[in-house]
């Protein structure tokens, strides 16, 4: 394991380890955060790449609770099997910086989360000093191509706020890119 991801793997069992009840990983990859989740969870864990989702099947722990969907997340096969206010968790790591439609996926969190329930997020995002941010939104397009759809200029925080969810916990950092994590709730109506 590089260094890099020795200190996103902290990062994950800090904020996977507790989660309870039924969650959506979305964009599960090889499946790296399965082994984080405790007992007492059902993970209904989204990949559209069939081939990472082969690897991420090796990677469930013996006598988990976890189903893979080969889907992406805005998909129809997935919006029919999550009903509204269902989940207990939806967790992103690395993802929404890919989504095409990344608006609907989380409006979708919102809708599938139970009020009580948490959105944990680890992505990169856009700079937030002008320069730095001009520089990603030039280069965005190349790295696009090159990163798999990655986008290197998502204001994912700003996003996330902006659909009603509100930070219990958030943390902005640097890790060669400009990072952030945080738990969230639903904005509370009213
Ligand atoms: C950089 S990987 C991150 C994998 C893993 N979540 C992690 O933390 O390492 C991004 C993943 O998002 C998946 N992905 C891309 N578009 C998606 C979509 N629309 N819905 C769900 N996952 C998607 C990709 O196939 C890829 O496996």
């Amino acid at each position: 394991m590089g260094q890099f991801e020795k200190k996103l793997s902290k990062k994950r069992r800090g904020l996977l380890a507790d989660l309870e009840g039924k969650i959506l990983e979305v964009g599960a990859g090889t499946g790296i955060n399965f082994q984080f989740y405790g007992k007492n969870t059902e993970v209904i864990a989204v990949e559209p790449s069939l081939d990472m989702a082969k690897r991420a099947r090796l990677k469930i722990p013996n006598g988990s609770n976890i189903t893979i969907m080969e889907h992406g997340v805005n998909a129809q096969a997935v919006i029919d099997v999550i009903p509204n206010e269902s989940l207990d968790a939806v967790v992103s790591t690395l993802v929404l910086c890919t989504v095409p439609n990344v608006e609907l996926a989380i409006q979708n969190f919102y809708k599938w989360l139970k009020p009580s329930g948490k959105l944990i997020l680890i992505e990169h995002i856009r700079p937030k000093t002008s320069l730095k941010g001009k520089v990603f939104d030039f280069i965005n397009p190349a790295w696009k191509v090159v990163g798999d759809g990655c986008n290197l200029n998502r204001n994912t925080d700003q996003l996330i706020k902006n659909a009603g969810f509100v930070p219990t916990y958030e943390k902005y950092y640097d890790m060669g890119l400009p990072w952030y994590e945080g738990v969230f709730t639903r904005r509370k109506k009213g």
